[in-house]
């Protein structure tokens, strides 16, 4: 009876409106998560497929299960306007980048998002040319791009920085030899590189690489397009360059992080649900953490079965990069934690900012000391509902999931970051039996954001 009253004090859910950046989500929370979800495409391998796409000086390549998110629209808009010729029907992108127009990358998109820069590397490899803002800082902290810009001079392009973007001219392009930040072995820096790397001539060694899975899903993409890279997802790649690369077709491999949010969603409402899509390997220590607190885990080769009824102890974590516990999943766990039995303390080594999310927490009902890069997490009985605001993508599931555990009607502002990485997340979540809904609050942002089924093209 209740959850029929509740329900119908929740206005209409809406599913594809990542146009409408002042909406809301609301959620009248307290209800545990069951049922079976099924991970959509990941962000963070579509991003540099679909840059590296523009490396293609030949031939169709043809992207499948890409997420309908904000940054995929982006990143279509970015390659786009390169002179990439672009149509996205329901997950499939295809892209013909025969003729790219100008090496010049518009401000507008990596102003909005980071990964934008990831078009530096095709552009200098195909033209020998790329200007295209510095992305800056954003939410999470400082972000530089030097390994990028360092690796891109060692294979001969000669760098300035002028008005907040870097020129960059290569009248040679060769391969060289990339040391790599052994402590913080950058994804962006990684794939930046195999991308360039790929049209240079000789070889290129990474050491240090990143060894996440979408470094693994991309140098997949770069072989079929005639590219010869070995060693993605170790430590050390290396690319053979090749005068020219063509077309190809790609899967995109499912997004972790999606999962992760669905599992913590599960744990923190005490839930049982089973996340499909995922293999447990792209997720290892966050759920051995689990494990560790209490949680029953079982796992398949592409699911992931979480039965959260007990009650669960904290447990410590520390991030690090891949195979390590992801920055990503930080919040997601952080909030899980705040309900556990016991003390835990989370220790963020990734970004300087990536606690921005706590105080939010705190207006719920959390307890949580933070110096520096550590979180003391003590924990609390309950959350209470809130009317909170999402200030980056993952600080916005984490209040999400916290507004999932705690009874009452919590109201998520800023859903703007939220759409930039989760297809269909109220949708997914009504599915497990959430009381969850989109409001429709005034537009503001007009700008149009192309949508599966529309053809993007340049003129
Ligand atoms: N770093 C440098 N210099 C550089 C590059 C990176 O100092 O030139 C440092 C960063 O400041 C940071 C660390 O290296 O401390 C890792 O940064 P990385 O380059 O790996 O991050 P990224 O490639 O910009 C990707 C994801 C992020 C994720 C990080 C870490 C994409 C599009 N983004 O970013 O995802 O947090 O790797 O795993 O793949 C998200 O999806 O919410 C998100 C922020």
């Amino acid at each position: 009876m209740k959850s029929v009253q509740l329900k119908q004090e929740l206005p209409e859910v809406s599913v594809s409106s990542v146009t409408k950046n002042q909406d809301q989500i609301v959620i009248l929370g307290g209800v545990p998560l069951r049922g079976e979800v099924q991970v959509s495409g990941s962000k963070n391998s579509s991003l540099p497929i679909l840059a590296a796409s523009l490396l293609a000086s030949r031939g169709q390549s043809v992207l499948h299960n890409v997420p309908s998110i904000a940054d995929v629209d982006i990143m279509c808009k970015m390659i786009s306007s390169l002179g990439a010729h672009v149509t996205r029907e329901d997950h499939t992108v295809i892209i013909d980048a025969s003729h790219l127009k100008t090496s010049v990358a518009p401000q507008k998109y990596v102003r909005q998002m980071r990964a934008s820069f990831y078009v530096a590397a095709p552009l200098l490899a195909r033209l020998h040319s790329a200007e295209v803002p510095l992305p800056g800082g954003c939410v999470l902290g400082t972000r530089p791009i030097d390994y990028h810009i360092n690796a891109f001079r060692k294979m001969g392009a000669q760098i300035t920085v002028e008005r907040g973007a870097m020129l960059a001219k290569a009248e040679r392009w060769e391969g060289a030899k990339v040391l790599l930040d052994h402590k913080n072995s950058s994804v962006g820096a990684t794939v930046n590189i195999m991308m360039a790397a790929c049209l240079a001539k000789g070889t290129t060694v990474i050491e240090n690489a990143a060894r996440e899975p979408e470094v693994i899903n991309l140098g997949d993409f770069l072989n079929k397009m005639g590219g010869r890279v070995s060693g993605a997802g170790t430590s050390t790649i290396t690319i053979e360059g090749v005068t020219e690369l063509h077309g190809a077709e790609q899967e995109i491999y499912n997004d972790r992080i999606e999962a992760g949010t669905f599992i913590a969603a599960a744990i923190a409402t005490h839930g049982d649900v089973r996340v499909r899509g995922l293999s447990p390997d792209h997720l290892p220590v966050f759920l051995e953490k689990y494990q560790e607190a209490g949680v029953s885990i079982s796992t398949g080769e592409d699911w992931i079965q979480v039965q959260a009824s007990s009650p669960y102890s904290g447990v410590d974590i520390s991030t690090s990069p891949f195979p390590g516990f992801a920055t990503d999943l930080q919040p997601l766990f952080l909030t899980t934690m705040c309900l556990a039995q016991s003390k835990s303390v989370i220790q963020e080594t990734i970004y300087d900012g990536r606690f921005n999310y706590v105080p939010e927490l705190l207006r719920m009902g959390a307890d949580v000391d933070i110096t520096d890069n550590t979180a003391i997490v003590h924990a609390v009985p309950k959350l209470g509902a809130a009317q909170v605001k999402s200030s980056d993508l993952r600080a916005g599931a984490a209040l999400v999931i916290a507004s999932l555990a705690a009874e009452g009607r919590s109201e998520i502002s800023n859903v703007k970051y939220i759409d930039r990485g989760y297809e269909d997340l109220a949708t997914k979540l009504q599915n497990l039996g959430a009381q969850v809904a989109r409001q429709h609050l005034p537009t503001i942002d007009t700008e149009e954001v192309p949508q599966p089924g529309l053809k993007i093209s340049h003129k």
